[in-house]
């Protein structure tokens, strides 16, 4: 079987990360792509995590460009291309700038990687991966953002340091838009299959922290960029991002939290908002559609809302 390939569009912290990832599971070969100025970062990455490989022992193929001709007949793309948030720097803040990233990334795209299954890592995530899928005209099916499994690996964290346990048997259901607006559903979080509420009533942990938790986890992006101050978090995205990849090549079929366009679940129609998805070889599978209670229902609004908030702000931008 040949084997994949994957394209990093944006060669910056998370991109270098992803190859990295990328290769260790011997995901595909993969190319590094980066506007020209940053071409020589693309190839110097690409060269050493080459040079890498030999001693973690595993095989890929690496390559650095900054012509999208290499990427021709890409797997899988995966796009950070973008500026990262500054302290004090909303993902809002980010709109102006990646708006026209993505507008010509996807161009490129569209033009090289016609049936790649395509991931977006770049800020502000809702509206940018949107803004992808409408300028490559790729299906909703093939273009996902990745947010939740990076919301719900903050929020798993964080509950595992609370009730010092392992962090591999925390699950957490996030849904609605990156970060701020973020909506956890406590009822289907769980600590080894016992619900966040039960633990409450077990006495394990109080309301009251819960809440400072999921403040916490909401912020979580803003923590990281407060402590770094020259850009934001790139392991965990780029984690997040490699789960989704190998799902998807590896006809996994995990169910995960990912941007994807709902089509009338949830009530929402033709906009990226995060919920539970399958992903396999198609791309989104299927999405995942919960009954909400009341205060669910609030938050999960509270969020679209927002995203169309920014969605509107982006549209302006590029001429919507
Ligand atoms: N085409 C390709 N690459 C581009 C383009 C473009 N049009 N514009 C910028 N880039 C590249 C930059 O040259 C840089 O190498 O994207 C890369 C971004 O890398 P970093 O600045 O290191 O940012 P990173 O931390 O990787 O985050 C990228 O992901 O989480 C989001 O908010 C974050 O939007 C940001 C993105």
């Amino acid at each position: 079987m040949a084997r994949k390939k994957i394209a990093l569009i944006g060669a910056g912290q998370i991109g270098g990360t992803l190859a990295l990832l990328a290769g260790q599971k011997e995901l595909g070969d993969i190319v590094l792509f980066d506007i020209p100025a940053a071409e020589g970062t693309a190839k110097g990455k690409a060269l050493d995590i080459a040079q890498l490989s030999p001693v973690e022992g595993f095989d890929a193929r690496y390559s650095g460009s900054s012509d999208y001709k290499d990427i021709e007949g890409a797997d899988v793309v995966i796009v950070t291309a973008g500026v990262p948030r500054k302290p004090g720097m909303t993902r809002d803040d980010l709109v102006g700038i990646n708006a026209k990233v993505i507008d010509s990334v996807g161009k490129g795209i569209k033009q090289h990687a016609p049936n790649a299954f395509v991931i977006v890592i770049t800020n502000p995530l809702d509206a940018m991966v949107g803004l992808m899928q409408e300028v490559t005209g790729f299906a909703p099916e093939k273009v996902v953002g990745m947010a939740g499994v990076l919301d719900s690996a903050r929020f798993r964290l964080f509950l595992a340091e609370e009730f010092n346990v392992s962090v591999e048997d925390v699950t957490a259901f996030v849904l609605g838009g990156h970060g701020d607006t973020m909506v956890p559903l406590l009822r289907y979080s769980t600590v080894g299959g016992i619900s966040l509420h039960d633990l409450v009533d077990m006495g394990w942990t109080t309301k009251e922290r819960l809440e400072a938790i999921v403040q916490r986890t909401r912020d979580g992006g803003a923590e990281i960029v407060a402590h770094l101050k020259t850009g934001s978090a790139f392991y965990a995205p780029a984690a997040s991002a490699i789960a989704m990849a190998e799902s998807y090549l590896r006809d996994k079929k995990r169910v995960i939290p990912c941007a994807a366009k709902l089509n009338g679940e949830y009530g929402v129609k033709g906009l990226y908002i995060g919920v539970p998805v399958v992903i396999g070889s198609k791309g989104v599978e299927r999405i995942v559609e919960v009954e909400f209670n009341a205060e669910e229902k609030a938050m999960f609004d509270k969020s679209v809302a927002a995203v169309q908030s920014l969605i509107d702000a982006t549209n302006k931008i590029v001429g919507r």
